[in-house]
C-alpha cells in the first residue's frame, strides 16, 4: 500500500493583475502563472520534520510505483465493476492552493495531471476522510448551482457501476450524481455543481464544473481538501479554463528547500532558445485520452541505444510521479548499460523499491552520457535526472521497471522548462536552469 503520510503542499502565486472571467462575455485571462511548492519542502505548512531525507526519497519511489501499477491493474480484481474507464491518480507530489465559491473559500488540492474532475469534500459529509480545514459548505457560497442529470458536464463523466447502480444518475432532485473511481480504488461520491474557481487574483473562473463530495474515500490526506484534475478530458480544470488552458509549462528546479515551481498558463508560457525540441503529444482513444501521451522510441547510455521499436505513443508525461517508470524488458537493457559504464560495485538497499544503488564511498566517478529519443526530441540529461540520493552516503537509479503504464517522472524533468501545447499536439522541452526562471 501507498505511505500515507502524504505531506505536501503548494503555493499558488499571485499575478500582479487582476482578469475577471465570464463565461458570457469571453473575456478570458491571456495568461498566469502558479508557483508550486513540493510536498517535501520544508515551506509546505505540512512538512514533517521527523521524516529524514531517505524516508521521502523511499516514500517518493513507492508512490511512483504503485501509481504505475494502479494503472496496469485498472481492468482486474475489484475494479471488474468498472464500465467505462479508470482514472489514473497522482502520486501526490503537489498541491496547489485553490479558491472555490463566493465569497471565495482557499484551500490545498492535490494537482493531478492524470485525472480530470475537480472536487473537494462539501458538507454535509456523512463519509469524508478527516481534513484540517473545514469542509466546503455550497450552501454558503452565492455562486454554487447543482447541475441536473442529463446535462453536458453530467455526460462527460465517465460511468461506473457500483452495487449494480450505473453512474452518473438522476439524484432525487434531478440533479447529477456522480461516483469517480481512481485506479487505487479511492473515490469520489457527491452532486456534480457549477462554481466558480479563482486562484488568487491571478484568475478566476466562474461556472466552473466541479464535483461536491459527500461521501470520499482513499488515500488522501488530511491536508488537502480535495483534487483538481489537469488532464485533458473535458472536465478537467485544464479543459475548463478555455484558451488559456491550451498552453501550460513548467519548469521543475532541482529539490531544494527554497525554490518553487512554476505552473503558467497561456501567455505566460515561454520556453525558448536554441536548445528547444518537440515531441508529438498523442491522443488515445477511451480512458487514455486523458492523460498526456508520449512517444519514446529509445535511451541511450554512454554510446548504446536501445530501441523500443515503438511509433504509438507508449509512456505517459507526469509532473506528478517522482521516478521514470519504465517498461520491465527496457528497463532491463538500460539497468545492464548503466551497470557497465558505471563499473563500481553496486550497494543492495535491503527494503526496496530502487534497484540499482551506489554508495559514496565507491563514489561514481564518470555518470555516463544518457539520452532519451522521444520522437523528434532527444533530451540529454544530466546525472540528477537519473541518478537521486536516497540518503547521505546512497545514490540510486532514479528510474524503476514496471508492467504497468511507464511514466516519464519529475526527477528526469529537472531543470527543463517543459510546456505542453494541446492545440499544436506538442510537448516541448528546454535545457533550463529552472532555479532562475
Ligand atoms: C512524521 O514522520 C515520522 C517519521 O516517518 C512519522 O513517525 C510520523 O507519524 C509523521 N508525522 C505525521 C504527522 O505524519
Ligand atoms: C467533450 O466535449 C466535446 C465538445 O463539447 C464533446 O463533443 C464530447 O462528446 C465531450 N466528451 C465527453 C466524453 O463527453
Ligand atoms: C536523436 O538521436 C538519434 C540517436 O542518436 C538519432 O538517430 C536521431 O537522428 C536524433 N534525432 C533528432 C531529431 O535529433
Amino acid at each position: 500500500m501507498l505511505p500515507h503520510s502524504l505531506t505536501f503542499a503548494l503555493i499558488l502565486f499571485l499575478s500582479t493583475f487582476f482578469v475577471n472571467v465570464s463565461a458570457t462575455n469571453n473575456k478570458l485571462p491571456k495568461g498566469f502563472s502558479i508557483d508550486l511548492i513540493h510536498r517535501d519542502s520544508p515551506l509546505s505548512p505540512f512538512f514533517n520534520s521527523s521524516m529524514t531525507h531517505s524516508d521521502r526519497a523511499q516514500n517518493a519511489a513507492l508512490r511512483s510505483l504503485s501509481r504505475a501499477n494502479r494503472f496496469g491493474q485498472s481492468s482486474t480484481a475489484e475494479t471488474s465493476e468498472l464500465v467505462e474507464t479508470d482514472i489514473f491518480p497522482n502520486d501526490g507530489s503537489y498541491l496547489m492552493k485553490i479558491s472555490v465559491g463566493t465569497p471565495p473559500v482557499e484551500r490545498w488540492a492535490l494537482a493531478d495531471t492524470g485525472s480530470d474532475l475537480i472536487w473537494f469534500q462539501c458538507s454535509p459529509c456523512p463519509q469524508c476522510y478527516p481534513q484540517n480545514a473545514p469542509l466546503f459548505d455550497p450552501k454558503s457560497s452565492s455562486t454554487y448551482m447543482s447541475l441536473p442529470c442529463g446535462s453536458d458536464p453530467c455526460n462527460s463523466l465517465p460511468q461506473f457501476s457500483v452495487q449494480g447502480q450505473l453512474y452518473p444518475k438522476c439524484g432525487t432532485s434531478n440533479e447529477c450524481t456522480y461516483f469517480y473511481l481512481y485506479g487505487d480504488k479511492s473515490y469520489t461520491m457527491g452532486e456534480l455543481g457549477v462554481e466558480s474557481v479563482s486562484f488568487g487574483q491571478a484568475a478566476s473562473f466562474p461556472k466552473t464544473v466541479f464535483g461536491c463530495g459527500h461521501n470520499n474515500n482513499g488515500l488522501y490526506n488530511m491536508n488537502n481538501a480535495g483534487l483538481v484534475g489537469l488532464g485533458q478530458g473535458n472536465l478537467s480544470l485544464v479543459s475548463q479554463m478555455g484558451n488559456v488552458g491550451r498552453k501550460f509549462s513548467y519548469c521543475l528546479p532541482p529539490y531544494s528547500p527554497k525554490t518553487t515551481t512554476k505552473l503558467r498558463f497561456g501567455e505566460e508560457v515561454a520556453i525558448s532558445g536554441n536548445g528547444v525540441v518537440s515531441t508529438p503529444l498523442i491522443t488515445k482513444p477511451g480512458s487514455l485520452s486523458s492523460f498526456y501521451i508520449l512517444n519514446l522510441e529509445g535511451i541511450t547510455v554512454g554510446q548504446q541505444t536501445v530501441q523500443t521499436g515503438e511509433s504509438n505513443g507508449n509512456i505517459i508525461i507526469d509532473s506528478g510521479t517522482t521516478l521514470t517508470m519504465l517498461p520491465s524488458s527496457l528497463y532491463e537493457q538500460v539497468e545492464a548499460l548503466m551497470k557497465q559504464a558505471i563499473g563500481a560495485d553496486q550497494f543492495i538497499v535491503e527494503e526496496g523499491p530502487y534497484k540499482l544503488c551506489y554508495s559514496n564511498a565507491n563514489s561514481i566517478q564518470n555518470f555516463p552520457n544518457f539520452e532519451v529519443h522521444f520522437t523528434g526530441a532527444n533530451l540529454s540529461l544530466k546525472p540528477q535526472n537519473f541518478f537521486r540520493p536516497i540518503s547521505n552516503d546512497v545514490t540510486c537509479f532514479a528510474m524503476l521497471p514496471t508492467g504497468g503504464m511507464p511514466i516519464y517522472g519529475n526527477v528526469a524533468q529537472i531543470d527543463f522548462g517543459v510546456e505542453y501545447d494541446l492545440d499544436k499536439k506538442k510537448v516541448s522541452f528546454a535545457p533550463v536552469d529552472c532555479t532562475k526562471q
